[in-house]
């Protein structure tokens, strides 16, 4: 295989890399990446000079530049996570995400519909997308599973609603082999400090407040990120063309309990009195529109690919806080922006 990996030095795109490139060194793995606020090589320190990968800084929405990169490495198949990720942003500047979300999507579909075109056996699409294109659930009541209508609420989930439309299309329309799966809010290690966990760890390590969007009661299903980079293996091996699969955790948290938990956990490793970094925390205004609950049913994809969780909340979050705390440096260079210079000092 020659796998595209688009948005591989973003958060789980570089889970994802690092998980291929170790496990099959007879795939080649193309990351292809923007290098956008939220792109990080830094993430890849320890693969960037493996034989079957390659980095290539990119637009997945540059015609020219996509086509080039199909056919320089023959790619057959892609995985595809590029995208404007953070929901506050999205509520902020929408535009950057219809332009990345949609329209790059779409650029990616065409070239590998273009380049594929003389057969499609062998090649495979595979979408990366988020359960919060289902909309929001009442607080006790439902679950989402993969024939839940679509309902998205933020310029966010609306973008990453319509580019798993188009990719639908491109299987319904062309035949196009693909793939999609939707997942929970991930959690782990290189998780950009503007999503709640690593900016909550980020604040409580600096001791400065803790802002926790209106009463702090919205429920969100969280998964660690290996486990995230795991199922999507498995669906690239073993996923049936056409099917959409949903991947979570069972597991699910009001934000100010998972604010409380951090708080509580930093304390103990830091050896601060238990309760001072609680006394952090602040409820803000709250966010426009914001979705009260995510819950995912992960039974197709247990049932039929065989994949489960490793991770618990609590041996996942163990995980997440030594890795924040043994790599403050990672910290520092992202919130000094001096991550931005790792590619122009390795790569030129
Ligand atoms: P991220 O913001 O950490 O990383 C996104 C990566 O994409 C960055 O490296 C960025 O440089 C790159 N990128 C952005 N625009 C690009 C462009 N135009 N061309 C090429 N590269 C570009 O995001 P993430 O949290 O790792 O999410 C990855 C994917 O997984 C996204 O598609 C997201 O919708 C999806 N997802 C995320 C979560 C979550 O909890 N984080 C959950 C479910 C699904
Ligand atoms: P986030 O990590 O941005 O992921 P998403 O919006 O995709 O679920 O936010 C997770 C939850 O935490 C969400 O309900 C919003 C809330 N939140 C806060 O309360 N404070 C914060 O500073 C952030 C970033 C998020």
């Amino acid at each position: 295989m020659n796998i595209l990996i688009t948005g591989g030095a973003g958060f789980i795109g570089s889970h994802v890399v690092r998980r291929f490139v170790k496990e099959y060194p007879t795939y080649h793995i193309v990351n292809l990446d923007a290098l956008t606020y939220a792109g990080n090589l830094e993430n890849l320190k320890d693969i960037e000079n493996q034989p079957n990968y390659t980095f290539v800084k990119g637009d997945i929405g540059d015609h020219d530049l996509i086509r080039s990169v199909f056919k320089e490495h023959d790619i057959t198949h892609v995985v595809h996570l590029a995208a404007e990720s953070h929901v506050d942003r999205s509520i902020q500047d929408p535009l950057i995400f219809l332009k990345t979300n949609i329209l790059g999507t779409a650029n990616l579909l065409q070239a590998a519909r273009e380049t594929w075109k003389d057969t499609f056996e062998g090649k495979r699409f595979y979408h990366i997308s988020t359960d919060e294109v289902y909309g929001a659930l009442e607080l006790d009541k439902g679950i989402f599973t993969e024939d839940t209508p679509y309902d998205p609420r933020s310029p966010y989930s609306a973008s990453k609603a319509s580019s798993d439309h188009l990719v639908r299309a491109y299987y319904h329309t062309y035949g196009l082999p693909i793939v999609i799966s939707n997942c929970s809010n991930n959690y782990g290690p290189n998780h950009f400090p503007e999503k709640l966990i690593p900016l909550i760890l980020n604040n409580i390590l600096h001791k400065r407040p803790l802002p926790v969007y209106g009463k702090g009661e919205n429920v969100r299903d969280w998964l660690y990120v290996e486990d995230h980079a795991r199922a999507i293996d498995v669906i690239l091996h073993k996923g049936k063309i056409g099917e959409t699969y949903n991947i979570g955790g069972h597991n699910e948290w009001k934000n100010i309990d998972i604010v409380r938990l951090l708080c509580d956990k930093m304390d103990a490793k830091l050896e601060r009195p238990i309760g001072e970094s609680r006394e952090l925390i602040t409820f803000v205004t709250d966010r426009a529109g914001h979705d009260l609950r995510y819950a995912i049913d992960a039974t197709k994809i247990e049932d039929e690919l065989g994949w489960v969780p490793q991770e618990t909340f609590e041996t996942g979050i163990d995980k997440t806080i030594d890795w924040y705390l043994s790599n403050q440096q990672w910290l520092e260079h992202v919130t000094s922006g001096a991550y931005q210079e790792y590619y122009e000092r390795m790569y030129k």
